[in-house]
């Protein structure tokens, strides 16, 4: 059988895995000639088998030992190549730990979408430089209305294409609009962002973060909204003694509307939110703007208010995350110093959960 030494030869010459996988396809493969010779077996006689049989079965063998040793030898050898190519330098110093921090706004705004999701709220977003039209006049602000002064708006010079003024929007209310537009109804969105407006001292700047919440359904009424922002306030706290009072109020894109005030309890000579409000050592504080949708913002969202209902609510994020975690100057939160956001900095991994609290810190 000369095809078994020049297959051996073969085998032993091989110097890739790949060749020696292709010279097991050439001997044992379907194609293969010791396949051939196995099937040839069928048509001999018997005494041709009992003679020529054991050499074929010996041939199978002898290639798959040398097949065998010949890949592993090659694995071997590349082993021990990559073995010599790698070096570790136990001597050098370890790597300096991670050292960025995920922002107490960021990490806030990603608790609100966790909370609010399980409530099946979407997340919505519209631009920051927005027009006159979606920041005021959609929502009952024409443009005479008192309101408008009130907001100490940065204008652009410049118009629009339709003639509208250009403008930082002042507030994350105009994303309602946008969404009724684009959406339609039945509605349950919340839209957090960056809002501006010129006012700076300890507890305004001029840049800051607000999230809006938007229901527009059948049927829907002031109970709905008490009960969503309870459930949002306690989730987001992480305490179930949550108190809250729902004030009469004004915003022009609300009738009737709310000021929502939470109670809190004195600790250590610190407002805590929870417990609280009509009780000694208790009080009270705003945390929201809210009310149900005016009939005007219902149709300038382009839906019939008497078909369609709904309440809305606004808040400052900022203002959630010192009240959460303790921070009291709002200015720092946008210095950008290394050492404020080393220590109120969430871990990049701590990503909030409502199963795992929704806010674990660093
Ligand atoms: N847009 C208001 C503000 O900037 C906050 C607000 C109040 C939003 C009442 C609302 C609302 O959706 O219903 O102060």
């Amino acid at each position: 059988m000369e095809q078994l030494e020049t297959t051996l030869a073969a085998i032993a010459g091989a110097d890739t895995i790949e060749a020696v996988e292709a010279l097991r396809v050439a001997a044992l493969g379907k194609q293969g000639w010791v396949s051939a010779l196995l099937k040839s077996l069928g048509g001999m006689s018997p005494e041709e088998r009992t003679s020529t049989g054991p050499r074929i079965h010996a041939a199978r063998e002898a290639v798959t030992a040398a097949l065998t040793e010949r890949r592993s030898a090659l694995e071997n050898a590349a082993l021990d190549a990559r073995l010599a190519a790698e070096t570790a330098d136990l001597s050098l110093p370890a790597p300096a730990a991670p050292r960025g921090t995920v922002h107490p706004v960021s990490q806030v705004m990603d608790e609100l979408a966790e909370i609010f999701a399980d409530m099946g709220f979407a997340v919505a977003t519209g631009p920051e430089i927005e027009d006159d039209w979606h920041n005021f006049t959609a929502l009952n602000m024409p443009e005479t209305h008192p309101a408008r002064a009130m907001h100490d708006t940065f204008y652009f010079p410049d118009q629009d294409a339709q003639g509208r003024s250009m403008l930082l929007r002042t507030h994350t209310s105009p994303v309602q609009i946008r969404s009724m537009l684009s959406q339609g109804a039945p509605l349950r969105v919340i839209a957090p962002g960056r809002v501006y407006r010129s006012d700076s001292d300890a507890t305004h700047t001029p840049m800051f973060h607000q999230i809006e919440g938007l229901v527009i359904d059948k049927g829907i009424h002031l109970g709905h909204l008490k009960w969503t922002l309870e459930t949002f306030l306690k989730a987001f706290f992480e305490r179930d003694d949550i108190v809250l009072r729902l004030r009469p109020s004004y915003f022009p894109f609300t009738e009737p509307s709310v000021e929502v005030d939470v109670g809190y309890t004195l600790v250590n000579g610190k407002r805590v939110v929870g417990g609280g409000g009509d009780v000694p050592g208790g009080g009270w504080m705003e945390v929201l703007g809210s009310g149900m949708v005016n009939r005007k913002v219902i149709e300038f969202g382009g839906l019939d208010p008497d078909e369609w209902q709904g309440f809305a609510f606004g808040t400052g994020v900022d203002r959630l995350a010192m009240l959460k975690y303790g921070m009291d100057d709002l200015r720092a939160f946008f210095d950008g110093d290394v050492r404020w956001l080393g220590h109120y900095g969430f871990g990049a991994l701590d990503v909030p959960t409502l199963s795992g609290g929704v806010g674990v810190r660093a």
